[in-house]
């Protein structure tokens, strides 16, 4: 008996991995966190399945579940939204079947913000201007934030912003980003990335605001950074024509020059 953890995608049910899907298809057990996970990822389950929206249980009610697939040696399918490594509480239930001697495997999904990053047809990193993403947050009801980790440390960076479970607090966010990215800095949001009912709002930080005064206040990314309006970047050296590459023809003076050898 194996717990298959795995990354459910932003929204889109093809959005799932093939590994994902087979190993849903070949467990007889399936917890989904009710709130994200598309229903049709569902439909992947094998006839007769069992499936728990774990959306309202406690992390102990959890683990029973697991703990009765263990002793009827069913395989369980653990599906949770995006990739499982960002907020997915996959964490707590690792050291759990760890302590319980239970085998599990991971496959990772589509993470929303790349989800977003594909609505919004931008790189989130570009040359000259920002080589860094910031996944972050601010906090939530259930979830502090460690003091080094403050919206306002982060902007000191210049780099990508990634603002997740958040979007409640968006006057917060401006006014802690304000100082250091100045009011003209592109800001977007992205609702329900990958979903039918997707929305993008794209303003700045100082009409941000008032642009997204009528959005739902849940399951949106803020994006934040220069990135999200420039035109003027570098290109990249990976594809100019003087740039030796390991799977390019190399240059006499490559240092991938066989006849440097
Ligand atoms: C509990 S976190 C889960 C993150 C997930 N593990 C991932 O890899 O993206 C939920 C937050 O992720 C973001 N999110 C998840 N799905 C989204 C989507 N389809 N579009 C926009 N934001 C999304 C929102 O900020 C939401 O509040």
């Amino acid at each position: 008996m194996t717990v298959h953890f795995i990354g459910a995608g932003p929204g889109a049910p093809d959005l799932l991995t093939l590994r994902g899907r087979d190993r849903i298809a070949g467990s007889p057990v399936c917890l989904y966190a009710g709130s994200l996970v598309p229903q049709a990822l569902l439909d992947h389950c094998p006839p007769g399945a069992r499936i728990v929206n774990t959306a309202p249980l406690s992390l102990d009610a959890i683990i029973a579940e697991i703990a009765a697939a263990d002793a009827a040696g069913q395989d369980v399918a653990r599906l949770h939204s995006g990739d499982l490594s960002i907020w997915s509480a996959m964490g707590e239930q690792l050291r759990r079947l760890r302590a319980l001697d239970i085998p599990f495997t991971i496959t990772p999904g589509v993470p929303a913000f790349a989800a977003a990053a594909a609505a919004l047809e931008a790189e989130l990193t570009l040359p000259g201007l920002t080589q860094s993403v910031v996944l972050t947050r601010t906090p939530g009801r259930a979830s502090t934030m460690p003091p080094a980790e403050r919206l306002t440390t982060f902007a000191t960076t210049g780099a990508t912003l990634a603002i997740h479970l958040s979007i409640h607090a968006l006057d917060r966010v401006v006014a802690d980003l304000l100082p250091a990215y100045g009011p003209e800095c592109p800001v977007a949001i992205v609702w329900r990335a990958s979903w039918p009912d997707e929305r993008i709002v794209r303003a700045t930080l100082a009409t941000i605001a008032a642009a997204a005064a009528d959005g739902p206040e849940r399951t949106a990314l803020i994006l934040v950074g220069p990135v999200l309006a420039a035109d003027d970047f570098v290109e990249s050296s990976l594809y100019a024509p003087g740039y030796d590459r390991r799977f390019r023809p190399p240059s006499a003076t490559s240092p991938f020059s066989e006849s440097k050898a």
